[in-house]
């Protein structure tokens, strides 16, 4: 009864031009490990649900890439959105589209490019959170407890007390940094994983509550639902659809929000500082891959094709970045420009 939700949209822009539009970073293999983002998300569910169980949210243009990663998934199991309209959307698809089957069913949902480390622990805090769902009526969220005042998370306050499903007081999507300098003083807020769990059904009452439009569309949808007018329907659909996030959209309004505290080696691979950050380094802070010679470089990331040679002297923090026919050389501690630089570089992105 329960089934998983895979985000798999995003072009992962903060992370150019390692993820480009036409090769997101869900696609890669980030870590070496010969598989993608996207297959090590698939995998880390196994024993939770089965492989049938398992939708895949994309946009159409990667449905290629999706079957060619992930073979054994049927075309009903990847659903293929025309336009990006954000999570919001992609949420609401999958969710009425499992609830048509099964009216009953527990969700989990998750984004496609997130480094988990300790899957395990990972998969004994989904249980945690699936046994939340059944009998009361809750969105469940998963948080991680935050090391820097990061812009580009969601903020998560809770009650403090003994139970190991905490009632969320409030739910902040990315505060300004003031704000998330105060959340991080405070002790009382976690990030926002963005790994969700609930049932069908409390979820589709939120959708129908916060987002009247989106759940009208994707109701009319029901009859259509795994059959051949699905796609013709969708396509139809998306045009009239409006683009939110589901944690602006539904995780800040609703009040029967809940949280398990989790740590599980989480790592939202976002920006080129959060690969960073779960790299091993040298002993002048750097992170190297590729065919590099380091000289008087301190706390640089450089990440270039194996079989270019590249001779570095005196460089500090600075990412060095080559990825198909694109080299950015950016200040490290200027990368949230890296989207603006995208912007400019518009044949490339
Ligand atoms: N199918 C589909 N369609 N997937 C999408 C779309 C879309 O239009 N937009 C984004 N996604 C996918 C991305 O590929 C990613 O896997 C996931 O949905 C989340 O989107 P992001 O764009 O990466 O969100 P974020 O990182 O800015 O913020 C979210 O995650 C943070 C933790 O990583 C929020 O939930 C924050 O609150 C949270 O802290
Ligand atoms: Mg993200």
């Amino acid at each position: 009864n329960t089934y998983v939700i895979i985000m798999a949209g995003g072009v992962g822009t903060r992370f150019w031009p390692f993820s480009r539009t036409n090769f997101p970073k869900q696609f890669h293999d980030v870590l070496g490990t010969g598989k993608s983002l996207l297959q090590q998300t698939a995998e880390r569910f196994e024993g939770i649900c089965p492989m049938e169980n398992i939708y895949i949210v994309t946009s159409s243009e990667y449905k290629d890439l999706v079957k060619a990663q992930l073979p054994l998934l049927t075309d009903d199991q990847i659903l293929l959105e025309p336009h990006r309209r954000n999570t919001a959307p992609c949420i609401a698809y999958a969710s009425y589209k499992i609830g048509s089957r099964n009216p009953d069913a527990n969700i989990i949902v998750a984004p496609a490019d997130h480094i988990i480390l300790k899957e395990e622990i990972f998969r004994d805090t989904i249980r945690v959170a699936l046994g939340a769902t059944h009998l009361n009526d809750v969105l469940v969220t998963l948080g991680i407890q935050p090391t820097r005042p990061d812009t580009g998370y969601g903020y998560i306050q809770y009650i403090p007390d003994k139970m190991t499903v905490k009632k969320v007081k409030t739910f902040t999507e990315k505060p300004h940094l003031e704000l998330a300098e105060q959340f991080l003083e405070s002790g009382e807020f976690v990030w926002n994983a963005g790994i969700f769990v609930w049932n069908v059904q409390t979820l589709k009452r939120a959708v129908k509550k916060y987002l009247p439009d989106i759940a009208e569309l994707f109701e009319e949808g029901e009859p259509h639902y795994y059959t051949p007018d699905e796609i013709p329907f969708i396509n139809k659909i998306y045009s009239h659809c409006g683009s939110i996030s589901i944690d602006n959209g539904i995780m800040e309004k609703a009040d029967n929000v809940h949280v398990v505290l989790s740590s599980f080696g989480w790592s939202d691979l976002g920006t080129w500082k959060s690969l960073y950050e779960i790299s091993e380094k040298d002993e002048n802070e750097n992170v190297v891959e590729g065919t590099v010679l380091l000289h008087g470089t301190r706390d640089c990331i450089v990440k270039t094709p194996k079989d270019k040679l590249v001779v570095i002297n005196g460089l500090e923090g600075f990412i060095v970045a080559e990825y198909d026919g694109v080299l950015l050389i950016c200040r490290k501690d200027e990368e949230q420009k890296v989207k603006e630089l995208v912007a400019e570089a518009k044949d490339v992105d």
